[in-house]
């Protein structure tokens, strides 16, 4: 449904591992689009809510803190640290960012497993794994390695084997070893609790069905989900890093991060609820039909968010909203290649923003969206969409027409009239508007790109009605033409702002400035913004909102990542 169906809009980020930084895949999938979107609704003046945090519990943050000989609390916390800089300076504009290492992140999601359990909601099964005695721990499934059964690979994983694709039971493989530390491994006894997934099935489907409007890729995942059957998922682990299971008897036990890390959406909202003094206030969010819930994230997460996350929350007692929206991306590549963080294929957030500023990333990556297949970043790509589209049909525009009312008006709107409306200035303002209407619906589906696309139309049309307009030479002739001109061109301007606001935010923020518009941008600057600014209104000066890049700039990048690939 559309969000001015809603009261009030929970928009959520997918919580980032704390495991690294972020790097420009993660941002085109679950994080700019997000915000995007949640800045837009501001524009608006609809109420929302914008929640996100790091994901720090699981194996790979407790490996990587041993290799660094630090404790995960320390990394995770580093990471948090970095993270919530990069984001910072990218400009996304969470109304919290939380950690699920805090305390009140732990009790959340002790809470909703207590009310689980007490319900009778889990399985309670006693099976063998893997235990390595040289570092007294059970051992995740990727963490085992042994003999292919099928092909005698002496390299298969304890999930597949990678030689010849088979997926495997860790119990199947034939001597199998730690991946830690080569040690043979044992075979012990270890009790867990399942959500019976096939239980919620029916629910699922019913509540799937209800949402015929989310996108193809997502109902795609999910129906073919449910044409296998769901099943019994473990929702606890054998670790020592995680969310303590609450039960009495049971040390050493955790819960299952993809069963905590969602609930951190809800840690997070509480958080924010208690840091402005009003802790029962989540409530009025989490408990509240007139709330629309819209989950952001990459199509990896699809399984957790559009059926684990909504089975937890229909399971609990007391009345969760459930989402109305989970909006998931496909992948970006990058150069043509996937993107490999372990290889160190990838473009990193906060390297790109020591040489760069935020909007040029923010808008090739918007006009670059993977909503419905995989997209590609280039550097090239990057370089072409600042110079051509930013600089050229937004930035170059904006400065002439500042310029010239400076040069020529005093810096103020010029007269202009109804009455002196010819066809071309009337065209030109009903394509913008139309343009602005289209926009807007767009947004309202998500669809980033087709929004971008009426913009830059929009940008196209402003160009066009100056050059033909052309206040240069009526300037000479015809000095009340051309304040006309100048005062039609100033309300194109105008609805250009609002278009491109949420995509680059830091430059539209300084051109509703020197428009001399008074709201605030991000709450409600709609209203103002569908105004005609009047004559004789005094602007502000303006500067280059985006320089131009020259090749040598990203030529570095470019050669950073073909060495990558070894070339
Ligand atoms: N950390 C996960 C990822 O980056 C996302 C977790 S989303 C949450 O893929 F909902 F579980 F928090
Ligand atoms: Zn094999």
């Amino acid at each position: 449904m559309s969000s001015a169906n809603f009261k009030q809009t929970l928009v959520t980020s997918a919580l980032p591992y704390a495991n690294g930084e972020i790097h420009l895949g993660h941002l085109a999938g679950a994080y700019l689009p997000a915000d995007i979107y949640v800045r837009y609704l501001r524009l608006r003046g609809r109420e929302v809510l914008y929640i996100c945090g790091s994901d720090e519990y699981g194996v790979p943050i407790t490996l990587t803190a041993e290799k660094l000989g630090i404790s995960p609390k320390e990394l995770v916390d580093r990471n948090y640290a970095s993270i919530k800089k990069s984001f910072g300076g990218f400009g996304m504009s969470f109304d919290n960012f939380s950690q699920t290492s805090r305390e009140i992140h732990s009790e959340t999601a002790q809470a909703f497993f207590t009310d689980l359990h007490s319900q009778g909601v889990f399985k309670q099964k006693t099976t063998e794994q893997f235990y390595s005695s040289s570092q007294n721990r059970f051992l995740a499934d990727r963490y085992i390695e042994g003999t292919c059964p099928k092909c005698s690979s002496e390299e298969a994983r304890g999930d597949q084997c990678e030689k010849c694709g088979s997926t495997l039971d860790p119990t199947e493989l034939i001597n199998p070893r730690s991946v830690l530390d080569n040690s043979p491994l044992e075979l012990r006894e270890t009790t867990h609790w399942f959500l019976p997934l096939a239980d919620w099935q029916e629910k699922l489907e019913d509540f799937l069905g209800r949402h015929p409007e989310w996108k193809d890729n997502v109902l795609r995942y999910c129906n073919g989900w449910f044409a296998d059957g769901l099943r019994d998922r473990a929702m606890t682990r054998d670790l020592n890093w995680g969310v303590p299971v609450p039960l009495a008897d049971h040390d050493g036990k955790v819960m299952f991060v993809w069963f905590e890390a969602p609930i951190g959406y809800i840690s997070a909202t509480r958080e924010w609820a208690a840091q402005k003094g009003e802790p029962e206030a989540w409530k009025n969010w989490w408990q509240n039909p007139d709330t629309r819930l819209v989950h952001f994230i990459g199509k990896d997460n699809i399984f957790f968010h559009a059926l684990l996350f909504p089975a937890i929350l229909m399971a609990h007692s007391e009345d969760y909203i459930l989402p109305d929206n989970v909006p998931a991306n496909e992948f970006l590549n990058l150069e043509g290649q996937k993107l490999s963080t372990s290889r160190g294929f990838a473009v990193w957030l906060p390297e790109y923003l020591e040489k760069f500023s935020a909007d040029p990333l923010r808008y090739t990556l918007a006009r670059n969206s993977p909503e419905t297949r995989d997209m590609n970043f280039t550097w090239e790509g990057f370089l072409a969409r600042n110079n051509n589209e930013l600089g050229n049909n937004f930035g170059n525009l904006i400065n002439r027409v500042f310029t010239f009312i400076h040069k020529y008006f005093e810096g103020q709107v010029p007269e202009w009239s109804e009455e002196m409306m010819t066809d071309l200035d009337r065209d030109a303002l009903k394509e913008v508007a139309a343009d602005l209407e289209k926009w807007a619906g767009h947004l309202e589906k998500f669809e980033v790109k087709a929004a971008l696309e009426a913009c830059f139309h929009a940008g196209q049309v402003g160009n066009r009605y100056f050059d033909e307009s052309a206040p240069f030479k009526s300037r000479k002739t015809d000095l009340e033409r051309c304040g006309h001109s100048l005062g039609v061109i100033i309300q194109i301007l105008r609805q250009l702002c609002l278009m491109l606001s949420p995509v680059v935010p830091f430059g539209m923020e300084k051109l509703w400035g020197w428009l001399g518009m008074e709201s605030d941008l991000w709450a409600g600057g709609w209203e103002e913004g569908n105004q005609i600014i009047p004559s004789g209104r005094q602007l502000g000066k303006q500067e280059i909102l985006f320089p131009r890049f020259e090749q040598e700039a990203i030529q570095v990048e470019i050669d950073r990542l073909q060495e990558m690939l070894g070339e």
